[in-house]
């Protein structure tokens, strides 16, 4: 266990140490905790699964992930910046079941198949077919930082959100889009 109660609203300590790192650096991109415990869930839905991350940033989304992986569950997340890379590994030194890849996000392609796929950095805008591409048949893809839209199809800024739509009416998924904030939605999609 790393952490002090089992109780939803905790913290995981990794989390913690991650959003320390984020501070540090005067990176504001990581997740909210309430996508964090999205991530959290999914990660432990598939206990022997194979999860991936694109856009590792400072490692919170990460920590995330590894607070629901199970004992025979692997992480890969990868991460174009150096600094932000080399920080966040440093989160997971001493588990074997987390790698941390430094790079861009089409190194995931050699890991793949994916059983839980949150894509935050690249692809999910420069090549959506390749995310899609990259998930094991039941595998997650959860995305977030998106715009609540009260109309379908979605807008974004007065403009049909085209990729939310790429996303949410796939053919090889089954996608629904969640709020996962007042102000901030995520998509979550199972390959069929
Ligand atoms: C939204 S932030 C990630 C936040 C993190 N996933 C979390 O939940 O805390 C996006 C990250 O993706 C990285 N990124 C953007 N494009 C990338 C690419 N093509 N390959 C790898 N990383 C990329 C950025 O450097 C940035 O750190």
């Amino acid at each position: 266990m790393d952490t002090v109660s089992t109780s939803s609203r905790e913290i995981p300590s990794r989390v913690t140490t991650a959003e320390g790192i984020a501070a540090d650096l005067g990176f504001g991109k990581s997740c909210i905790p309430e996508v964090g415990r999205l991530l959290r869930a999914l990660a432990a839905s598939k206990p022997d699964g194979l999860i991936a991350e694109s856009g590792t940033g400072a490692g919170v989304g990460t920590a995330w992930l590894h607070s629901g992986l199970g004992a025979g569950a692997r992480l890969v997340t990868v991460e174009r910046d150096e600094e932000l890379a080399r920080r966040a590994s440093a989160v997971f030194a001493g588990d074997p079941r987390v790698e941390v890849l430094t790079g861009d996000w089409r190194l995931l392609e050699q890991h793949a198949p994916f059983d839980v796929f949150f894509c935050d950095g690249g692809g999910k805008r420069d090549d959506p077919q390749a995310v899609v591409d990259l998930l094991a048949p039941g595998g997650v893809l959860v995305m977030d930082d998106f715009t609540p839209s009260p109309e379908w199809p979605p807008r974004f800024e007065g403009e049909v959100d085209e990729l939310r739509v790429f996303y949410l009416t796939h053919g090889a998924l089954a996608a629904t889009e969640i709020l996962t904030a007042p102000t901030s939605s995520a998509v979550v999609a199972t390959r069929r």
